[in-house]
């Protein structure tokens, strides 16, 4: 499948922090996806980091002065701003530092960079870095704020500081920065989950036969974790309860890990009460052992049979209130009746259908092909596309639940 980034014209501004550094691997990370690269500097990220890196990575000169002193990049000396604008299909500014953030917001242009910023039409990721109190400051917070009007903004991360100091303040690393680019190029260019809580459940469950075996399912867990990585990106709080899989979870995602169903009720149960969203994409098994085996069953013991049980079902014995609740149906055969039988049966406000006919769509493929059906009889199909890509369009559906 062909990268959203391929052919796509995108500015990379720069200012004066430190986190600069990091900006020459998203310059790498976005060429190396096929994207065409151009960087702006302000004067004091030449403090940090020297234009030569940049250019050297993009094969373009880099801009820092406002008046140009000869005719680069195929551009006229007297409007190059103007061409850089209309030539973008994005812009990120990463490090976005607070100052060069609150002369956007206030609609300076006294540099290259800012200059830009205030001809663009194309959409803006902001990306600001500073230490902790100058990030949590007010002014700065009033400013973010500001910004979210005009920009999607990958705020900064809690952790170490070149200061010293540990806190709010570290710029989002490079591969967070590019998810968001992609987003925003996919045409999801607001927050727009903000305020929100998601419960988000994925994964399969394993259901323990003795110490050694269990039963479980194959799935990887990959479209709930798009889901909450989507979810977080769009600025949502997301709690992810995950069975056992080997899928990472996003910085920022609290992760609950889970092994079997009974398991994995808890943690819902436990959670929803906080929660305004449920989306249940995990595998939970149907059945599990009657009995777990203290010891390892040996093979003398001439086992013929497993006596099992059902699971609990997690999503129709929710005490669901006024949340909204999303389940997920794998069908092989009948697919569409046996999904909206679910969604009624189950009580949920939408259901999310995978055929495991399609090809490329289901377990361990990073691709899926759903069809989502709500309460209301609305029905949307789409095409094959990346799970990241469907878990925003999941995410677009819900959101207009609310
Ligand atoms: N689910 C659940 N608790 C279970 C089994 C499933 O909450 N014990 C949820 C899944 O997370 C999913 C939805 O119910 O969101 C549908 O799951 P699925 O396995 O397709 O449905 P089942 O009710 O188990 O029906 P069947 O396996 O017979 O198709």
């Amino acid at each position: 499948m062909e990268s959203i980034f391929s052919g796509k014209k995108i500015i990379l501004g720069v200012t004066g922090g430190i986190a600069a550094y990091k900006s020459c691997l998203l310059a790498r990370e976005l060429i190396k996806l096929g994207a065409e690269v151009r960087v702006i500097m302000t004067p004091s990220a030449l403090e940090f980091i020297a234009p030569l890196t940049f250019s050297t990575l993009t094969g373009h000169e880099v801009i820092v002065n406002i008046f140009p002193e000869s005719q680069k990049n195929g551009v006229s000396l007297k409007t190059w701003h103007i061409e850089y604008a209309l030539w973008a299909d994005l812009m990120i500014i990463a490090p976005l530092t607070v100052n060069t953030l609150a002369k956007i917001v206030h609609g300076f242009a006294d540099n290259a960079l800012t200059t830009v910023v205030a001809a663009l039409r194309c959409p803006l990721v902001a990306v600001p870095a500073a230490d902790v109190d100058m990030y949590s400051n007010k002014v700065t917070q009033e400013n973010l704020k500001k910004l979210k009007d005009i920009a999607f903004v990958v705020e900064a991360e809690e952790g170490f500081l070149a200061s010293g100091l540990s806190g709010r303040g570290r710029m989002a690393e490079p591969g967070k920065i590019v998810d968001a680019a992609h987003m925003v190029l996919s045409g999801f260019i607001r927050k727009d989950l903000e305020g929100l809580s998601l419960l988000v459940t994925a994964g399969p469950t394993y259901e323990d036969i003795d110490p050694v075996r269990f039963i479980g399912n194959r799935s990887s867990g990959k479209m709930g974790f798009q889901i909450a990585k989507a979810a977080s990106l769009r600025g949502a709080k997301v709690k992810l309860v995950a069975g056992p899989t080997s899928e990472d979870a996003y910085p920022g995602i609290e992760r609950i890990s889970v092994r079997s169903a009974k398991e994995m009720k808890k943690a819902v149960d436990e959670n929803m009460e906080l929660s305004d969203v449920l989306i249940m994409a995990a595998a939970v098994a149907d059945y599990r052992p009657l009995k777990k085996a203290q010891n390892k069953i040996k093979k003398e013991e001439n086992l013929k049979s497993i006596d099992l049980t059902k699971t609990d079902d997690i999503l129709a014995a929710l005490k669901k209130g006024d949340k909204k609740v999303v389940g997920f149906a794998l069908e092989t055969d009948n697919e569409f009746k046996n999904a909206k039988d679910k969604l009624a049966r189950k009580n949920l406000d939408m259901i999310v259908l995978n055929s495991l006919n399609d090809k490329m769509a289901g377990f361990e493929f990073d691709t899926n092909k759903v069809t989502i059906i709500t309460r209301e009889g609305k029905v949307k199909e789409y095409p094959l596309m990346s799970k990241f890509l469907t878990a925003n369009y999941i995410l677009s559906e819900i959101s207009g639940l609310l």
